[in-house]
């Protein structure tokens, strides 16, 4: 018996030795360790016909070739593994010391910035974004807005009419009317959008832009809630060192009206080219909600008051970033986008 097992290993060895892959391996262990017909399978039935006092130790050997065969496959198999990785990796020659490709990522227009960042100011003071159609009727955009017949906005040559009656929203000031119609005091929300003009592009004009509206109303709203209001937004946008100035103008649907300014962001307020030596530069519209505005709503205009103000966007994010050309948001020249 322990001849036979002596046998068995050599030829063990030698067949392992041949053992070139995974399946060879698994054939290899069916011959040997098969459970009907394996080798040592067989020769380890035959422990019985072994005399009595020799089993232990003929068990003892058989059971330790076992094991042997066992390791030795599992080292075969890590073998034959790492083998075939060399071999896999010489056939493709990869350079691993050469950089990586980079990704471009891409990144928020400068006019999605600006906007977000006022939605987040008004956020922070409670207020909440509209929304309305750009699509209007004559009504919302202008008579309801107390914006008289022969004005000259109304006119054909400034405004994409559709029809008659239809148009391209001109401002975001008919989001007012349609919110107020909608919900009652206390109201405060901003309205983002995009209006159309029918200008000629140039360095400041575009036939397309983008406004946010603002409306607050309430009980006991002042002309000082107003100012209050505008000077932390301006702040909160530019810089806390920006300075606010109102000056008076007219708007049909507010009553006082103001045009308002901040302190030059290039100079300081010291004067210079772009706030034309004035060292201030004007950045929206705004004022005191007029009493007809509330009429047509149906809003009591002796209990309530409010304030609504416009701001350009793309007019803030020249400001801001210091811009001398509308159409560069428009163009989607990279070298410029690439630059916030
Ligand atoms: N709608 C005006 C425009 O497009 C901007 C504006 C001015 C909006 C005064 C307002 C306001 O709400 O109170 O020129």
């Amino acid at each position: 018996m322990l001849e036979k097992l002596a046998a068995l290993k050599q030829s063990f060895d030698a067949d392992l030795a041949e053992a070139r892959s995974g399946q060879q391996l698994s054939l290899l262990r069916d011959r040997y360790l098969g459970r009907k017909g394996g080798r040592l399978t067989l020769l380890m039935k035959g422990l019985k016909s072994v005399a009595v006092a020799d089993r232990k130790e003929v068990g003892r050997s058989l059971n330790q070739f076992k094991a042997r065969i066992e390791t030795a496959m599992e080292t075969a198999r890590q073998r034959i593994e790492s083998e075939s990785i060399r071999q896999e990796s010489a056939r493709v020659t990869l350079d691993l010391t050469l950089p990586g490709k980079r990704r471009a990522l891409g990144h928020l227009h400068p006019l999605t910035r600006v906007r977000r960042d006022i939605e987040e100011i008004f956020y922070s003071i409670g207020y909440s974004v509209a929304d309305g159609p750009e699509i209007e009727t004559t009504y919302y955009n202008f008579e309801a807005l107390n914006i008289p017949q022969d004005h000259p906005a109304r006119d054909q040559g400034d405004t994409f009419y559709l029809s008659e009656s239809l148009l391209l929203r001109t401002h975001t000031s008919p989001v007012q009317i349609r919110t107020m119609e909608r919900m009652r005091p206390p109201l405060r929300i901003i309205c983002p959008g995009t209006v159309y003009r029918r200008d000629t592009p140039d360095a400041t004009h575009s036939p397309v832009f983008q406004q946010v509206e603002g409306l607050a109303v309430d009980e006991h709203l002042t002309f000082r809630d107003f100012k209050g209001t505008m000077e932390y937004f301006l702040k909160a946008f530019y810089s806390e060192g920006t300075r606010v100035r109102f000056r008076p103008s007219y708007f049909g649907f507010t009553e006082p009206s103001a045009e308002v300014d901040i302190s030059c962001t290039f100079c300081s307020g010291d004067g210079c080219r772009v706030c034309k030596r004035t060292g201030w530069i004007e950045v929206l519209g705004a004022g005191m909600v007029d009493p007809e505005v509330f009429r047509h709503v149906g809003i009591d205009s002796e209990r309530y008051t409010g304030f609504a103000f416009g701001v350009g966007i793309e007019r803030f994010a020249m400001i801001k970033y210091g811009v001398d050309n509308i159409q560069h948001f428009y163009q989607n020249d990279l070298r410029f986008l690439r630059q916030f």
